[in-house]
């Protein structure tokens, strides 16, 4: 059902979150066996939280850093990746900010969050990857002398208005959404599925536990992603 939906659709858009990177070993946020209870991003992913100590901060990313730069992409990554090669309209909106899409062959992807294999100077707003693993100095350091940031959008901090903009029109536009991976608590991204839907687009949620959308799309499958899409192949 879902499969021959998929081929009949002209516009798909999938957004993904933690969930479908965790079947490669990167910690979800929420969840079980989240990130969240060790740490807590909310307090250390904040634009206060790293001009108090970027030290600190960085130290977190650095930790993050090496967990996730030796991992590979599982089924999950890999569906969504061929999905978009048989599609002739195809957008990928992703929260994660691990690259594990691109990784996987993915290549129309929005990444909301940013990506933390980049970095940004505080300064001059000039970003440039920096994959060292791990970051031997830290606060790592620009040419002009001032300090580097991770690309990624922090709690309290406006989405590119631009990344917002392409993520936006797939949305609006597309006849199948699948979401995966993503506990649809954080905004703006946990409005896309409603937002979908309401414009005529069939929507289907995949995730190992029920969310706050899960009565509110046409499918809700729980259980894992890499195991979902290990059964959707036709
Ligand atoms: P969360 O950690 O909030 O949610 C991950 C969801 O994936 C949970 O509902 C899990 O039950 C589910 N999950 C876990 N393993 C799974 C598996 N193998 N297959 C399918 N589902 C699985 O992650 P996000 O929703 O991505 O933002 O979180 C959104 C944003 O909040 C993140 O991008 C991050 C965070 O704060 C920033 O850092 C700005």
């Amino acid at each position: 059902m879902i499969i021959d939906l998929l081929k009949k659709a002209k516009k798909v858009a999938v957004l993904t979150g933690a969930g479908i990177s965790a079947e490669s070993g990167v910690p979800t946020f929420r969840g079980e066996g989240g990130l969240w209870r060790n740490y807590n991003p909310q307090e250390l992913a904040t634009p206060e939280a790293f001009a108090r100590d970027p030290g600190l901060v960085w130290e977190w990313y650095n930790w993050r850093r090496e967990i996730i730069h030796p991992l590979e992409p599982n089924k999950g990554h890999k569906f969504i990746a061929d999905l978009e090669k048989n599609t002739s309209d195809f957008t990928l909106i992703t929260q994660n900010i691990d690259g594990l899409h691109q990784k996987a062959g993915s290549k129309n992807c929005v990444e909301l969050h940013g990506n933390i294999w980049r970095v940004r100077c505080v300064r001059e707003e000039k970003v440039f990857e920096l994959s060292d693993v791990p970051l031997k100095d830290i606060p790592p350091v620009c040419e002009c002398g001032s300090i580097l940031r991770p690309d990624i959008v922090w709690f309290g901090e406006s989405l590119d208005p631009e990344v917002m903009s392409i993520a936006y029109n797939a949305v609006k536009n597309c006849d199948f959404m699948m979401v995966v991976g993503t506990s649809a608590v954080v905004q703006p991204a946990a409005s896309f599925p409603l937002i979908a839907r309401q414009n005529g687009a069939y929507v289907v949620e995949i995730n190992a536990e029920k969310t706050p959308i899960s009565g509110m799309v046409d499918e809700s499958l729980i259980g894992k992603a890499g195991e979902i899409f290990g059964k959707l192949k036709p």
